[in-house]
């Protein structure tokens, strides 16, 4: 058997409208897998079907601040093919620097939605026997910062490392299903996401400016695929740090 073929199986990647999630599906599409994407905004869920090859992919509008509407979609969109998910990337993500002194109850909310407690609702799917296939995994994309720490942005960062804290319980508990569940923490990815910040953070730097060592969001992207894979059997519950080789120096 192929380590790396995917046919056959369906996939959900979250974030799939830009950067890494988008790169996610269309990495998948060309391995065989059924792909179904989801995000807010729906002409870019239509531009990454365009990049897909192969037939049988799909998109839905889904906003992943709403934990319950995104346990209604997934139990809609397996109803409607009646085919369960093998696989799901969660890629959606969202960063806002926050500094102490700006907290509040409504930005930690906005931000632990759709990092932390979106996640927690696909795993609720996940649990679901008539949701999710025995044997397949999940890969969650946390952060760097995540496990560091960064000053300026401790919500961000905080719902990125609840992630990693509930990935290890959940790969536990779907031990008996033989689903793995890991997360990856990558440093800078050359994304909107990074752009948009640089550009709110330091008025005037122009995105050629971006450093080098960023990461491109493809090379990313193949790391999700291959952890999803069954090439990486062995490896569940765990958070593993991803980053071009000079912030290992
Ligand atoms: N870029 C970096 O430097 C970096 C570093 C470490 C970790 N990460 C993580 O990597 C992941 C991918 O981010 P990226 O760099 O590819 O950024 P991106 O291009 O900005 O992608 C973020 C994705 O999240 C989706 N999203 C945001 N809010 C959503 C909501 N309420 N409902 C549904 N989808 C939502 C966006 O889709 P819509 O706007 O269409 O909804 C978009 O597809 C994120 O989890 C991020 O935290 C990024």
């Amino acid at each position: 058997m192929d380590k790396f073929d995917f046919n056959g199986k369906k996939v959900l990647v979250t974030g799939a409208s830009s950067g890494v999630g988008r790169e996610v599906a269309i990495l998948l599409s060309k391995m065989g897998a059924k792909v179904v994407i989801v995000a807010r905004r729906e002409n870019q869920l239509k531009n990454t079907i365009s990049l897909m090859e192969g037939d049988g992919h799909s998109y839905r509008v889904l906003d992943l601040a709403d934990f319950d509407e995104i346990i209604v979609t997934l139990k809609d969109i397996v109803s409607k093919d009646e085919e369960k998910f093998d696989y799901i990337a969660h890629c959606a993500g969202l960063a806002i620097p926050i500094p102490l002194r700006s907290m509040s109850m409504a930005n930690i909310s906005q931000i632990f939605s759709i990092n932390t407690y979106s996640f927690m609702a696909l795993l609720k799917c996940v649990a679901q026997k008539r949701l999710f296939n025995d044997g397949g995994a999940v890969v969650g994309i946390s952060s760097w910062a995540g496990v560091d720490g960064q000053a300026a942005n401790a919500v961000y960062t905080a719902s990125k490392g609840a992630i990693d804290a509930f990935m290890k319980s959940a790969a536990k508990e779907l031990i008996p299903r033989k689903v793995r569940v890991n997360t990856i923490c990558p440093g800078g990815i050359r994304t909107e996401m990074l752009i948009n910040q640089v550009v709110k953070n330091y008025e005037g730097e122009k995105i050629e400016d971006l450093p080098d060592y960023l990461m491109l969001p493809d090379k990313v992207a193949s790391i999700v695929v291959a952890l999803l894979s069954n090439s990486m059997q062995c490896i569940s519950g765990v958070a593993i740090k991803v980053d071009e080789a000079k912030n290992w120096e």
